[in-house]
């Protein structure tokens, strides 16, 4: 007998809402929150209005949370709106938040983050010292002892992590790590530059730092920046490393989840490093914001081209988007405008 193609639609979809599991994280269902950059921090600190929109949306059907970019010390913020993951006033205010969102069924992991040459002080530094938009140079060139004890500012809030109650964190691969990835910002001779191998070692040493801190059975994971590798051959030796440091799931950044990564292939960005790594991936970029992007991402979910889906802009507009989308009232959701942005709620 032929289905109903509505009746399809709703089997298909309902894939999304099925659990994932693995055996350091298992999450109620495979939607997840991207991370966004809020900048609604008390000079560092989460306010309750931060708990609130968290919790908020973890109520609405989604698995796990990835918080917006959190600072891993006091050169590593973008902005006095940026909040701080250390610190004991913060790290309580967080463990509010992770608390309120576990209340809801939903997991959640804070993204650590540190500048480089993004952060506004003069104190600033960098691979190079290069400032990653103009590509001059504009603050310290950062020497090894700089390089070992970030990895420990990134072992420690990670560390804090893992007390507080989170179900893992995800190592932010923009900001300062993506300026050693990229050979604009990293003119460097010694071991971390040079090849795709020496610019991803600083990634791997955080990662392993990382890990040294929070023990074996608690998940990493790392979100892999846009435009992270110029060609597959890049791509798997920086997976390769980053998945010998300790890595246990990838998220990749994207505008387009459906975009092909490289020339002369079909493939996606999530599922070039999910092959490359053999490990899960979470893919994002562009879902509920267009009319056909649920259909394609059903058919991605069926050929599990990635393994969960990160929604960024769409949950920011409408907090109940994953609860409208379970039950087929998506008509009833609010579409995303660029207003959306300017407030929590
Ligand atoms: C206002 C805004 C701020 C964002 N801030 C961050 C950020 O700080 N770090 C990050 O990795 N991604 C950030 N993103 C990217 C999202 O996580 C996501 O990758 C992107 O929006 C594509 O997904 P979407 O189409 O579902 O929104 C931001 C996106 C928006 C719209």
């Amino acid at each position: 007998m032929k289905l109903p193609t509505t009746a399809l639609a709703l089997r298909d979809i309902d894939l999304l809402f099925r659990p994932f599991t693995h055996r350091k994280l298992q999450l109620p269902t495979r939607l997840v929150m991207a991370p966004v950059l809020r900048l609604f921090a008390d000079a560092g600190m989460p306010t309750v209005e931060m708990l609130l929109y968290y919790s908020r949306r973890a109520a609405q059907e989604l698995g796990l949370i990835i918080s917006e970019p959190v600072a891993v010390n006091a050169t590593a913020s973008l902005d006095e709106g940026m909040a701080h993951f250390y610190g004991g006033a913060a790290l309580r205010a967080w463990k509010g938040i992770c608390r309120a969102v576990h209340r809801t069924g939903c997991k959640m992991a804070p993204l650590l983050f540190h500048a480089g040459m993004l952060h506004p002080g003069e104190e600033a530094a960098g691979p190079s010292g290069i400032d990653p938009g103009s590509l001059q140079q504009r603050g310290e060139t950062m020497n090894k002892e700089n390089i070992r004890n970030i990895a420990l500012d990134f072992a420690r809030a990670a560390a804090s992590a893992r007390l507080l109650g989170f179900d893992g964190v995800v190592v932010d691969g923009a900001g300062l790590v993506e300026q050693f990835l990229h050979p604009e910002t990293n003119r460097r001779h010694d071991e971390y530059g040079g090849d795709m191998v020496s610019r991803a070692r600083f990634a791997c040493e955080l990662v392993h730092a990382v890990r040294k801190a929070v023990g074996s059975r608690f998940p990493i994971l790392f979100r892999l920046p846009e435009h992270c590798a110029d060609s597959p051959q890049e791509l798997e030796q920086l997976v390769s490393a980053l998945c010998a440091a300790g890595v246990d799931i990838f998220a990749c950044v994207g505008e387009m989840v459906h975009f092909p990564a490289f020339a002369g292939s079909p493939l996606n960005m999530a599922c070039w490093v999910r092959m490359l790594s053999q490990r899960p991936v979470i893919a994002e970029g562009g879902v509920g914001l267009r009319a056909d992007s649920l259909q394609q991402l059903v058919r991605s979910l069926v050929a599990r081209e990635f393994d969960l889906v990160a929604v960024g802009r769409a949950l920011l507009a409408d907090a109940e988007w994953g609860r409208k989308v379970r039950l087929a009232r998506e008509d009833s959701i609010s579409p995303f405008h660029p207003g959306a942005v300017l407030h929590l709620f």
